[in-house]
């Protein structure tokens, strides 16, 4: 269990990921932090008296400011604005950045040693304007996109195969955004390789879907986008960490030549650990796959030029 961690952002993503954190203990101290005044407050008090039914000890805190959150070894970030129908996610990149770089230098003053995920879209771009404002390393500077983005895709492939969620092994690389790439040639059913299972136009019907999975729920919403999955997401990478885990997930980290792949957030299989990104693993890609994946990182750069 850790002391403290903190979440940035008390709207839907945040104020779901805090109490997930609480629910499963994963820190003594769950600190939510929202620049609207009473927002963090009230709804950290709501939570922390669920605690006796849940049977939870963690003392949540809700705060505008990051005293609370000194010394936190975890901040999961989630401060931004969010799409809306008709909106791309790169859509939201000059509010979020500002908003995301000043998150980033209040914990830098706030937890010099903090482990930062980051939530806000666009993901990858922001997860590389949170490096630069913090200077931390990027073992401490991770991206939450893959996990939520192979959720998705474990979903629909269990439905189509009328088989268990829990026995789809897959991995979505790649930025955040319709570029993202499924690894087909990785997707196995308890061992098998889907592709003995699905025909193609089937598996690429299931892609596609998953490619378009945030603005699927955009459509329903109208008002924002999704947040049960993507909450559970973060605190999956939350619950690796703090539990040392070693688990390998599709995380965004900076890449420094792996994949062929400089100076760029991107999604890579991770293994996540009490150190954060303790390494980012190399897989052979198919030539189809590889070519993917830069025409992905390209779609990444091009939104962080604009920033
Ligand atoms: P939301 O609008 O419900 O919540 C955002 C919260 O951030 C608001 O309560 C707002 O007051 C707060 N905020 C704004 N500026 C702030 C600042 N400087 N300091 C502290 N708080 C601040 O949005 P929602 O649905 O929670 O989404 C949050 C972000 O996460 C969005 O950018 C969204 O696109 C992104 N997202 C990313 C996903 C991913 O897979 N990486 C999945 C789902 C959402
Ligand atoms: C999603 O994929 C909006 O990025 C968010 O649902």
């Amino acid at each position: 269990m850790f002391n403290k961690i903190a979440v940035v952002g008390g709207g839907h993503v945040g104020a779901t990921v805090a109490q997930r954190i609480a629910e499963k203990d994963l820190a003594r101290t769950v600190v939510l932090i929202d620049i609207v005044e009473g927002v963090a407050e009230g709804k950290a008090l709501d939570q922390w008296e669920s605690g006796p039914i849940e049977g939870f000890d963690a003392r949540v805190i809700g705060s505008q400011g990051y005293a609370e959150a000194a010394g936190a070894e975890l901040f999961v970030v989630t401060a931004g604005i969010a799409r809306k129908p008709g909106m791309s996610r790169d859509d939201l990149v000059k509010t979020n950045a500002g908003i995301v770089r000043s998150v980033a230098e209040a914990i830098k003053e706030a937890a010099p040693n903090a482990i930062v995920i980051i939530v806000s879209n666009p993901l990858d771009v922001m997860c590389a304007v949170a490096k630069e404002a913090t200077g931390f390393p990027r073992e401490r500077v991770i991206g939450m996109a893959g996990v939520l983005d192979t959720a998705r895709y474990r979903a629909f492939l269990a439905e189509a195969l009328d088989v268990s969620v829990e026995d789809i092994q897959a991995m979505v690389l790649g930025g955040h955004g319709d570029t993202m790439v499924p690894l087909v040639s990785y997707t196995t059913v308890s061992g098998i390789p889907v592709t003995q299972l699905l025909d193609a136009e089937r598996l690429a019907a299931i892609v596609s879907r998953t490619r378009q999975g945030g603005a699927e729920i955009v459509k329903h919403l109208k008002t924002g986008s999704a947040y049960y999955a993507p909450s559970a997401a973060a605190v999956q990478m939350v619950e690796a960490i703090v539990k040392d885990k070693k688990r390998v997930l599709p995380c965004a980290a900076w890449l420094t030549g792996e994949y062929g792949l400089h100076d760029v957030y991107c999604g890579v299989p991770c293994k996540l650990g009490r150190n954060g990104l303790e390494a980012i693993l190399e897989v052979e890609l198919s030539e189809e796959e590889q070519t993917a994946l830069h025409q992905s990182a390209e779609a990444v750069r091009g939104t962080m030029a604009t920033v």
